[in-house]
């Protein structure tokens, strides 16, 4: 008898042990080192698939199917960005050879005029290779870019024009994605010491904030202005679901922008417009546990609508940023939400293995879900957010208590 509850207690104890084993959590230094891992094998991979070609850039996977871009699209820098951030992590040449040819794919952009993503183009990718290697000729590509760009500001809107089609229906469409394109001008006015960049960026702000936003701090996509009013004409969408309900990534475009643009300003106002749109997407009854929002808000088929991993990267790397600027208890809040989101993507139901999902880190996201393009696919731009999320996490967080 003796015996045998002396075998039961050991393996109790041992199922015990066990448990607690299984229970134990990766902390997010492990998470982020396996991460980066991952995403160093799947883009060397993507990098030497296209290594061939001089113009070519991954778009999404589709169908079993890698589709590829030329430069004007307008998510051309994400691939060369995120390279950048895997050389940041690794400091590896090779990573840095890919970075700089993928990156050298897109210069032709700094003369673009016909749309306003210019900053997305080129603030990911030369942006952050002048950051990482100081290298002197990014800068006059950042700059006639920057020129570009301001070329569609309409001083008397007060606007930059986001886009040029649809003219019978828009007469000046700006969306709200295009707060983003602002860190390159808010970054060429210091550079450069010329006050009409943050002229635009300022006023270009101010008027989003006027108009894009309804009092709960959610944002229409598109708004448009009349030509001789200056004033909206038109609320509207094109990548949410409807006019009046809350397109995911649209939201996490303003948490983003609104904090970088408190960072270089110091202007309160902004700081207070990213906590209320961060306290709109943290607790709305339709966000998700694990932080991934679905595709829209108000899709009518929650809680089975389809989920965008691209919002959540976006969200990630913004309330990372935010969590430096707000009092503790915010503070806290941000950087657990950033997390649940990191390790979710972190997991295998978002990151793909090496060597699947056409070599992208990342399952899931959204692109145009109304025109059926791009629907719970990888895209490049959620991999951008994600790893520049982890280095985030890994820089202000990790290390910024050692
Ligand atoms: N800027 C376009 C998008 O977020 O889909």
């Amino acid at each position: 008898m003796k015996y045998i509850s002396f075998i039961f207690s050991i393996v109790f104890v041992s199922l015990g042990v066990a448990c607690t084993h299984m229970k134990k959590e990766k902390t997010m230094e492990d998470i982020i080192d396996t991460a980066f891992r991952t995403a160093i094998q799947q883009y060397s991979l993507m990098a030497e698939s296209l290594i061939e070609s001089d113009s070519l850039l991954p778009r999404t996977y589709q169908d079993g199917k890698l589709v590829t871009s030329n430069s004007h699209w307008w998510c051309s820098g994400f691939f060369p960005g995120s390279l950048w951030y895997l050389y940041e992590y690794s400091k590896d040449d090779k990573i840095l050879s890919y970075a700089r040819q993928y990156t050298s794919r897109i210069e032709r952009e700094k003369y673009t005029t016909d749309n306003h993503d210019i900053g997305f183009m080129l603030y990911c990718s030369f942006g952050n290779g002048l950051r990482l290697t100081g290298e002197e000729s990014y800068k006059e590509v950042l700059y006639t870019g920057s020129k570009s760009l301001a070329t569609r500001y309409n001083p008397r809107v007060g606007l930059i024009r986001s886009w040029d089609f649809n003219e019978n229906v828009w007469q000046y469409p700006v969306i709200i994605d295009n707060l983003m394109n602002l860190e390159m001008l808010l970054w060429a006015a210091k550079t450069f010491k010329d006050s009409t960049f943050k002229e635009i960026c300022i006023s270009h702000a101010d008027k989003t904030m006027e108009h894009h936003y309804r009092n709960n701090y959610s944002c229409y996509h598109v708004v448009s202005y009349d030509t001789l009013t200056n004033k909206p004409h038109l609320k509207d969408t094109h990548q949410g679901y409807a006019k009046e309900s809350t397109w995911s990534r649209g939201q996490a475009w303003g948490l983003y922008a609104y904090t970088f643009l408190y960072r270089e300003t110091n202007d309160r106002k902004y700081l207070e417009q990213a906590k209320s749109i961060a306290q709109f997407l943290l607790h709305h009854p339709h966000m998700p546990k694990d932080y991934i929002p679905y595709w829209d808000f108000d899709a009518p088929d929650i809680p089975n609508a389809l989920r965008d991993a691209s919002a959540a990267a976006i969200m990630a790397s913004g309330l990372i940023e935010l969590s430096n600027y707000v009092d503790h208890e915010l503070s806290t809040e941000y950087i657990k939400v950033a997390e649940t989101q990191l390790r979710t993507l972190s997991s295998p139901e978002y990151t793909a293995k090496i060597g699947e999902n056409g070599n992208f880190i990342l399952k899931h996201s959204v692109g145009h879900f109304r025109e059926n393009s791009e629907v719970d696919v990888p895209l490049t731009y959620a991999d951008y957010y994600y790893l520049e999320a982890l280095m985030r996490y890994k820089k202000m967080i990790l290390e910024s208590y050692k």
